[in-house]
């Protein structure tokens, strides 16, 4: 209690809080974290202000190379019909985003080779030419090179969540890979001026407190522009199926105190918080959140993008899912941003 209260405080007072601190503060009992959402929602109005930055999602490949344990796209998993959208596609896709008022696209994908370095530069480079958009890409681990082109094409942004800071777990839960190497990728990414996001998941089996607070601090270490936090959800055709799944609680308790730790920050209401609870999205807009990021996916493959089951958003049209998005913004009193939401510290280096 004492160590809560006193952790908060510093928290409020702007000063940085130290591995026990932030354990205290996760580990806030009901009425605390009341306290602590609180806390960050202050953090949040006075450091990023009101607007909520709306990004379409566009999942253009649902093939992987590698295996992680807890993901439904791993590329042992024979039981999904594997995807992979063409260039027309894409692009039809991200002038329907544009046409609906977004500013920004995000296009994702499994780990997926086919799109090589040149054809992912030549996408993005016709976009920006096309279009008013802000782009952000999440293709993950890729060589410096690679990043580099897609830089100088005009990406701004790159997402590659660290999903957990604990070596031993990452290598448990990713096993193609280890955590040297990506956080390697994101300070590459960070060096070449992109925005750069990380996240993790919350309740992953294995992972403590102190798993979480090693999170938030790598996160802060690497002075990330955004974070994106959601629940660890089991998936049936996976290694994991048995697991439990994170605990709404726990997710927005990290939420909250990863805006206390980064006040700057970019912070989605992840879908698999509003998969896993109905009313995550406005749970998460009031404990720090200032981002969400509605599909925009084509419809004929969007229920095959199953990196966990019965994601929010695979039936819902974007028209209704904005629809549904300006009715709780409204009801909030929390404007959709016009802009392209850039974050508001200059990244690394620019072009
Ligand atoms: N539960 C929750 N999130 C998941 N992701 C992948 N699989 C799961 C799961 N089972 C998230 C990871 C990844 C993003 C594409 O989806 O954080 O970065
Ligand atoms: Fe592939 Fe990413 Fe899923 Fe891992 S988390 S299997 S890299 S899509």
């Amino acid at each position: 209690m004492h160590n809560f209260k006193n952790a908060l405080a510093k928290a409020k007072s702007g000063e940085m809080l130290n591995r026990q601190e932030i354990c205290a503060l996760l580990a806030a009992g009901p009425e605390e974290s009341e306290e602590l959402f609180g806390a960050a929602d202050r953090v949040r109005h006075d450091h990023v202000g009101d607007e909520v930055h709306l990004r379409a999602i566009i999942e253009f490949s649902n093939y992987c190379r590698k295996n992680c344990l807890y993901c439904g796209l791993r590329r042992d998993n024979h039981s999904i019909p594997r995807y992979r959208l063409t260039e027309q596609e894409i692009l039809e896709a991200v002038k329907k985003a544009r046409e609906l008022g977004f500013r920004t696209v995000v296009l994702q994908s499994g780990e997926d080779l086919y799109y090589d370095a040149k054809t992912i530069a030549k996408l993005v480079e016709t976009i920006k030419n096309r279009h008013d958009l802000a782009v952000t890409l999440s293709l993950g681990e890729r060589s410096r090179e690679d990043y580099l082109a897609w830089r100088e094409a005009g990406a701004d942004r790159y997402l590659l969540k660290q999903e957990t800071a604990d070596e031993h777990l990452f290598s448990i839960i990713k096993p193609d890979g280890n955590m040297q190497q990506r956080v390697q990728c994101l300070q590459w990414l960070k060096d070449l001026g992109y925005q750069t996001g990380s996240g993790n998941m919350v309740g992953l089996p294995g992972q403590t407190l102190a798993t979480l607070a090693e999170d938030i601090i790598l996160m802060r270490k690497l002075d990330v522009e955004m974070a994106g936090i959601g629940p660890f959800l089991p998936h049936p055709a996976t290694p994991l199926k048995a697991a439990a799944p994170g605990s709404p609680a726990l997710t927005l308790k990290t939420l909250a105190v990863t805006r206390l730790c980064l006040p700057q920050a970019h912070l989605p209401a992840t879908t698999s918080l509003c998969t896993l609870t109905p009313d995550g999205r406005k749970l998460a807009l009031n404990c720090g959140a200032n981002v969400i990021m509605p599909n925009l996916t084509p419809a004929g493959v969007r229920d095959k993008y199953l990196i966990y089951p019965q994601k929010a958003d695979i039936i819902e049209k974007p028209e209704a899912a904005l629809n549904n998005i300006q009715a709780l913004l409204t009801e909030l009193a929390r404007p959709p941003a016009q802009d392209y939401g850039h974050a508001k510290k200059p990244p690394g280096r620019s072009f």
